[in-house]
């Protein structure tokens, strides 16, 4: 295959659990990776545990909440592969643990700037480079938290909320173009986020113990179980799903 027909896809958050198994996934089918994420060392250790060299890769150390920083990321992926085919717009941030009266501005504003405005932006500066070249899919991270009410974590809840809105909006205004927009919500997953939530609640082992019970297949998901939901949404087989929200959950959204 020659270079211009490789297909290219950008992630954000590449370094995180989830970001790192789609990261991995997508590599499996040879395709230019564009890994963002806010430290270049940690992407760059990603690049080498997949195996990937700099004919196929290119780290961008970048704040998904600063306009700047995701107007370098896109442009860097358009300057070093042409295209942008598949974007994994996924980095997000938990915030703090607390009730309504509990929760500050300035934590309810943080988790804005990296899950809804860092989103936004994403989308903001990636849609016109699809939809000059007539293509392209784009799969929004959002959560179960993004269609349930829970006690203790109302800023993060509104910010997967609001990704679900952008995701519709977006998919509504770009399918004409031929792009389609997307949705995963995980549930409960296995990584660094889920660990420091369980902290944040006062009783790791309780919480989660809770939350597997609370979980029709009753245990926690793995980071690839979501990326191999992904991987088929940033893929020609998902050519006829856009603006559709896809829950990785265990089953609990369905009880
Ligand atoms: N783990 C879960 O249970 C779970 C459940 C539902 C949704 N999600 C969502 O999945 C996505 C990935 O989360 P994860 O579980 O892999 O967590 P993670 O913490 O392992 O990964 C998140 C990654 O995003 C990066 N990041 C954070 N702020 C950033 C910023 N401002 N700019 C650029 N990168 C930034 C982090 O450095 C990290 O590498 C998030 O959007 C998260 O909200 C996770």
């Amino acid at each position: 295959m020659s270079q211009s027909q490789v297909k290219t896809a950008v992630i954000t958050g590449a370094a995180g659990g989830i970001g790192k198994e789609l990261a991995r996934r997508l590599a499996e089918r040879q395709l230019n990776l564009v890994l963002v994420d806010l430290k270049e060392e940690a992407l760059k250790t990603v690049i080498e545990e997949l195996g990937l060299n700099e004919s196929n890769s290119l780290a961008v150390a970048a704040d998904v909440s600063k306009e700047e920083d995701v107007q370098n990321y896109v442009n860097k992926a358009v300057e070093k592969f042409g295209t942008i085919d598949y974007f994994a717009n996924n980095a997000g941030i938990e915030g703090p643990t607390g009730l309504l009266e509990e929760q500050s501005v300035k934590a309810l504003d943080l988790v804005y700037s990296v899950n809804v405005r860092g989103v936004f932006l994403g989308l903001h500066y990636i849609i016109p480079v699809m939809k000059k070249q007539q293509s392209g899919a784009i799969l929004n991270t959002s959560s179960l938290a993004g269609l349930m009410g829970a006690p203790g974590m109302s800023p993060y809840i509104m910010s997967k909320h609001a990704v679900i809105g952008l995701t519709r909006v977006a998919a509504n205004e770009v399918a004409s173009f031929g792009i389609r927009v997307n949705a995963v919500l995980p549930g409960t997953i296995n990584t660094r986020m889920m660990r420091q939530i369980e902290s944040n609640s006062g009783n790791a082992n309780s919480f989660k113990e809770a939350n597997e019970a609370a979980t029709p297949l009753g245990r926690y998901g793995e980071p690839q179980e979501v990326a191999a939901v992904m991987n088929f949404l940033l893929s020609e087989e998902a050519s006829f799903v856009t603006a559709s929200l896809y829950t990785v959950d265990g089953g609990m959204m369905g009880q």
